[in-house]
């Protein structure tokens, strides 16, 4: 199956950017780790970074027609402010899991509401790039049942 990981505004960064709220992977190697973990269990990952909201707006709308099965998505700051965002995935009806890097609900109030997560089939915080993997070894085990 097809599997697309959908990264938010200012991920690009990681590695640089706060490494103790969010580590010291970059996101290269998350993707790379992601590729290898999907190809070695028949499937196929596609990802996405992109700063702008319009751009993850359309790379989800996009989704549908390329027969997408699955998405994992970090919406970054996204997370607390975009109902156009939240609103494409309800469109494509495409299942997601939700990740963030750092635990959100330890950290500011604004940060405590996502506009994904009852939507989501699950969200996975606080575990830094390893919910990368959970996340995907998730989406691969529904894939396959
Ligand atoms: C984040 C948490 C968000 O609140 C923040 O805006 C991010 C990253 C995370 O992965 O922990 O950019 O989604």
């Amino acid at each position: 199956a097809s599997i697309l990981v959908l990264h938010g505004p200012n991920l690009n960064l990681l590695g640089e950017r706060e490494p103790e709220v969010y580590g010291h992977t970059t996101l290269h190697d998350i993707n790379a780790r992601l590729e290898e973990i999907a190809r070695e269990r028949g499937h196929h990952l596609l990802s996405m970074q992109s700063n702008a909201e319009y751009e993850l707006v359309e790379r989800v709308q996009d989704a549908r027609h390329e027969g997408v099965n699955f998405i994992l998505i970090n919406p970054a700051a996204f997370t607390h402010t975009s109902v156009a965002l939240r609103d494409a995935l309800a469109a494509v009806a495409i299942p997601f899991i939700e990740i963030h890097l750092s635990n959100v609900h330890a950290r500011e109030e604004f940060r405590q509401h996502s506009f994904f997560s009852d939507l989501a089939v699950g969200v996975i915080c606080g575990l830094g790039a390893q919910g990368y993997e959970l996340g995907l070894q998730a989406a691969i085990n529904q894939l396959d049942q």
